[in-house]
């Protein structure tokens, strides 16, 4: 048996007392460095930031969850309380008392628009002002004075935004996809904790990995899912529309269902006779719903598309902490007639929530994906697979607003991604520009 290492001094050839080891089947793989680790890398996290994009609105928490009680929501490592305010508007404020550290998220709303400190009760309305120092007094001078770090919050379709950004917010329309604001379109979200980095769950869609992870399953002969044709493989994705904040990305094939490996000797599928469902590919054999040349699509900061033909599927990855995300998937399709918007939500409530959300992402996807099963830290060998990733990985963090807008980085930085990162590391100075 072989531990693949070196280091416990037996002769690869023979055992210490120079016997035959003819029946042990030894294999000692080339461990050199460049073998284990590559040469060059460029890691999940080398300009993309490993707790996300500050400079940005993230939905934050959908508001039929904001009850009686404050929420407590983890956003971008922040840990923040969520309340209603006043005339359907949301709080967000740090989750501590500026009195004396309390968790505000342990209080309650006995006010209306407000949340008080389970501590001594001080109450603050939703842009953190100090509206009673109850223990303290109805003529408490700290009210009116004192405040709690509030975080501007927007509420748009039943969801919470907050600007977590510490330059100034920018109008929500900027951040949020278009068919957000307009009544001709249905559309309806689901929030769920996934344990994993953000950024695996944004490059997951501009990957390869649909016919593999994605193959035959039981439970996918019951939509029928389990007859499609799926190409084998994509030899990569390739970006091919790109504007200041988004990329849409298309397979460079579209290659049979079926592919022979020389190395394997074998072809892979084994078996597709069954398989006499077309692979729907927007813009070629079904009608595109956003009517771009793509199927797959990114937002700034962590919005993944997928054109599905008659709907948009539509997924917002929110950092959490960096093991989790909270995944707010939206399901948008037309909704201009009463039948559409009833029909949008019986899809919504069935199909999408249940056969995509549940059984393509959670039960297919997600397990492989887990941060107990899949390591971005590791060194990465990227190959044309992964050609998206790197554009997503180098070119979009340098049209990040966080990159504009605070990173402060020279204009020579701002076109070439190992200026950005030596900068960011202190590699070199950041004078005026060269
Ligand atoms: S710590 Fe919050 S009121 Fe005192
Ligand atoms: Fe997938």
């Amino acid at each position: 048996m072989n531990n693949g290492s070196h280091s416990n001094g037996h002769h690869p050839n023979g055992n210490r007392d120079g016997g035959s080891t003819d029946n042990v089947h030894l294999n000692i793989p080339d461990r050199t460095e460049e073998t284990m680790y590559g040469v060059s890398q460029i890691g999940i996290h080398d300009l993309v930031p490993q707790m996300g994009y500050r400079e940005y609105w993230y939905p934050a928490i959908e508001v039929r969850k904001l009850g009686r009680k404050p929420r407590r929501v983890k956003l971008l490592g922040d840990e923040l309380v969520m309340f209603r305010g006043k005339d359907g508007k949301v709080g967000a404020l740090k989750d501590r008392c500026p009195h004396r550290g309390a968790f505000l998220s342990f209080g309650r709303c006995e006010f209306e628009g407000t949340i008080s400190c389970p501590y001594h009760g001080y109450t603050f309305d939703e842009t953190g002002k100090c509206v009673a120092a109850i223990t303290e007094g109805p003529d408490s001078p700290m009210v009116g004075k004192l405040k709690a770090r509030a975080y501007p919050t927007a509420v748009l379709g039943g969801v919470a935004y907050v600007w977590m950004g510490q330059t100034d917010p920018v109008p929500l329309e900027e951040d949020l996809p278009s068919e957000f604001f307009d009544s001709k379109y249905a559309v309806h979200v689901y929030s769920k904790v996934w344990p994993m980095n953000w950024a695996v769950s944004i490059e997951q869609n501009e990957d390869a990995h649909f016919s593999w992870i994605h193959r035959f399953r039981v439970r996918r002969l019951f939509n029928l899912e389990a007859f499609r044709q799926i190409p084998a493989y994509w030899s990569g994705m390739n970006v091919v529309g790109e504007t200041d904040s988004t990329m849409g990305i298309k397979p460079t094939v579209n290659a049979a269902q079926q592919a022979y490996y020389p190395g394997l000797g074998k072809k892979w599928p084994q078996h597709v006779w069954w398989r006499f469902r077309k692979f729907p590919v927007p813009g070629i054999n079904v009608k595109s719903f956003s009517g771009k040349p793509y199927r797959s699509e990114h937002y700034l900061p962590s919005i993944t598309r997928v054109d599905m033909g008659n709907r948009m599927y539509n997924r917002w990855a929110v950092p959490v902490d960096e093991n989790h995300t909270m995944m707010f998937t939206y399901d948008i399709r037309k909704g201009g007639s009463l039948w559409d918007r009833i029909f949008a939500k019986l899809c919504f409530h069935t199909v999408v929530r249940y056969w995509q959300v549940k059984g393509v992402n959670e039960l297919e996807d997600l397990p492989v994906q887990l941060y107990t099963r899949m390591d971005p830290k590791e060194p990465q060998k990227l190959g044309r697979n992964d050609r998206a990733i790197i554009h997503w990985r180098r070119k979009m963090p340098l049209k990040s607003r966080d990159a504009q807008r605070v990173w402060g980085m020279s204009e020579r930085a701002l076109v070439d991604a190992d200026a950005v990162r030596e900068e960011r590391e202190g590699l070199v100075e950041v004078g005026d520009d060269d």
